[in-house]
């Protein structure tokens, strides 16, 4: 299993920032090669990253996308204007989007099925609200969302990475303990295998939730655990290139 290691900036850096960014990171992980590195940068950011990134193997990603090609949607961005910028990834179903902007699982799974018609790869989030997990049904949200962001689209699930990111540990400094991590990227595994008919080998499950340089070995050290999708310490080059090499 190739892992991946991703960048979600979420709603930070400018234009200029981006660039600076990346500027520095290339030439520092100019000679990995064994992990798949992916950078999601604001909207406003994507094309100027996009040719930043050019003739190197780090990946571009979305944050989000809309699932029709074109029409009057305002305010949304289409798959065709991501392929059009070298987007190869696409975050879908983050807790954020989930939450704060009230995305539902259906919406979700348009999401997916158009971003597979479009080549682009999906990372679909889940992962349980702190009240759910204390009333012990962190499975079975997971469950759920797992099975209806795919639904229509399972034996493609080898074409979709899934992050696992418990709400409670997103930016909260709070990460999930390497056996919580492994029991339900287990789960999850276990999940995936049976609805796709064993076409999920090559779906990196990774998980999400303050990782940081000090607990990525741990986490990624999990059978389970196949990347990590990073927030606030991909904001800072040195530590994402850390949390990389911790990975190798
Ligand atoms: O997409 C990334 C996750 O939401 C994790 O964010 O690393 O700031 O906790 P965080």
């Amino acid at each position: 299993m190739r892992y991946l290691i991703a960048a979600n900036w979420k709603m930070n850096k400018t234009v200029a920032e981006s660039v600076e960014y990346i500027e520095k990171f290339k030439p520092m992980v100019e000679d990995i090669h064994q992990v798949d590195i992916m950078i999601a940068p604001s909207f406003t950011a994507l094309s100027s990253v996009s040719l930043e990134l050019n003739n190197t193997k780090i990946k571009l990603g979305a944050q989000n996308m809309y699932h029709v090609d074109r029409g009057a949607f305002t305010g949304e961005i289409s798959p065709i204007m991501l392929k059009e910028l070298n987007v190869e990834y696409v975050i879908l179903g983050h807790s954020e989007r989930r939450h704060i902007f009230g995305e539902k699982d259906e919406l979700i799974n348009k999401k997916v099925i158009s971003a597979l018609e479009y080549g682009i790869r999906p990372i679909v989030c889940v992962g349980e609200t702190l009240e759910e997990r204390e009333l012990g049904i962190t499975l079975n949200v997971v469950e759920r969302q797992i099975k209806m962001a795919f639904a229509g689209v399972y034996p493609d699930i080898g074409l979709c990475d899934i992050a696992y990111e418990p709400v409670w540990a997103i930016g909260t400094g709070k990460n999930a303990t390497k056996e919580q991590a492994q029991e339900v990227h287990h789960f999850i595994r276990t999940l995936i295998n049976e609805l796709s008919k064993g076409n999920d080998e090559t779906t990196r499950i990774l998980y999400g939730g303050s990782v940081n340089e000090n607990n990525a070995k741990d986490l990624i050290s999990q059978k389970n655990v196949d990347g990590f999708l990073v927030g606030t310490a991909s904001l800072d080059p040195e530590k994402f290139y850390k949390i990389i090499t911790h990975s190798l």
